[in-house]
């Protein structure tokens, strides 16, 4: 069963028209949708299929018990703790006429997930993969839970994948406390933006050298380009490989280089699949959902990305993020 942990929400997306009245009622189209970036992945994964698990945290009120029943109706096993002061989480999604977008977070329960609400035993029993949502990293008690939940699947020997969700948080912490936090996971997926942040670099290819110097598989989200990817477990070197470079937080441009070289494994770019994005806002999860369901099923590194662009291509061409 793949486990993922983090943010539950309530998106509600304002579609503004070009005119508001004032003073008075505008017409106009606002849509109540379930969201959350770790929820949106377990679902994904169920839609594929896939046995999921989700965990997170809701209030206590009628959002919250939506949300249970949606996920309920998706196949997704749901562990969600209550909050009794804090409300379900909440985002505002601002659409203006041009499709330009302005998101309000509200996060509410999500910020005080804490290590009482994982599910340790089913986690050790039932897992066969944890993906932890950047989001979950956010906060003290929720970045405390979260770990709790990699060392436990790590000792379990369930591989962990992590999404870094939002370069301003990897700003905002730094980089060294976020690879930090991020110690032990086997995969990690960031989009363009987060691979920025973390190797100052620009180029895809570099960045995913740099990053390959930290984690055993990367896959790089790439946006309408598809995806580019790394997998360097095929030299059995996971856990630690002797390299003979000493190990700075990415080396320079050319160590990045000469340090992904010798870890073997090359390259893979994955184009992306033709459709016409209407909404990008989701895509980065459902890519993660299909590369980890292909990848934790054997398939290897090129079909896990051709998967992730699929689903990913998938949420781009709807409205929504599932
Ligand atoms: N316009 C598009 N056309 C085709 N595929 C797309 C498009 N936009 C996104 N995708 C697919 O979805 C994947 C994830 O998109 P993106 O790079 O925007 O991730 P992200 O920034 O993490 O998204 P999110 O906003 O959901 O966090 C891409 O790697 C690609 O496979
Ligand atoms: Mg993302």
């Amino acid at each position: 069963m793949i486990f993922s942990i983090g943010d539950i929400m309530v998106d509600a997306y304002f579609r503004l028209p070009s005119l508001l009245t004032p003073r008075t009622d505008t017409v106009g189209r606002v849509d109540l949708v379930p969201g959350g970036s770790a929820a949106n992945f377990a679902v994904w994964v169920a839609r594929q299929g896939a046995p999921a698990a989700f965990i997170g945290r809701v209030g206590n009120d009628f959002l919250a018990e939506a949300l249970r029943a949606d996920l309920a109706a998706e196949g997704v096993r749901a562990y969600l703790a209550r909050d009794e002061e804090l409300g379900t989480g909440r985002v505002g999604v601002v659409v203006s006429e041009g499709g330009e977008r302005d998101m309000i977070c509200d996060r509410r329960a999500n910020t005080r997930l804490c290590m009482a609400d994982i599910p340790e035993d089913d986690l050790r029993e039932l897992g066969t993969w944890l993906h932890v949502s950047g989001y979950a990293l956010f906060e003290e008690e929720p970045r405390e839970a979260a770990r709790r939940a990699m060392d436990i699947a790590l000792e379990a020997g369930i591989p962990v994948s992590v999404d870094p969700a939002s370069y301003g948080f990897i700003r905002d912490i730094g980089v060294d406390r976020f690879l930090r936090l991020c110690r032990g996971a086997q995969v990690f997926l960031p989009n363009r933006d987060e691979a920025m942040a973390l190797t100052d670099m620009s180029d895809p290819d570099d960045m995913l050298l740099a990053l390959a110097d930290v984690f055993p598989v990367v896959a790089l989200k790439l946006g309408a380009d598809g995806s580019a990817g790394l997998d360097r477990t095929g030299l059995g070197c996971y856990g630690g490989c002797s390299t003979g470079h000493s190990r700075g937080r990415f080396g320079s441009h050319s160590a990045g280089r000469s340090v992904g070289r010798s870890y073997g494994g090359s390259i893979v770019h994955a184009s992306p699949v033709q459709v016409e994005a209407v909404d990008t806002n989701g895509a980065g999860d459902a890519f993660d959902a299909g590369f980890v369901v292909e990848y934790s099923s054997g398939g290897g590194l090129e079909a896990a990305l051709m998967r992730g662009n699929a689903m990913g291509a998938r949420v781009a061409a709807m409205h929504g993020a599932r």
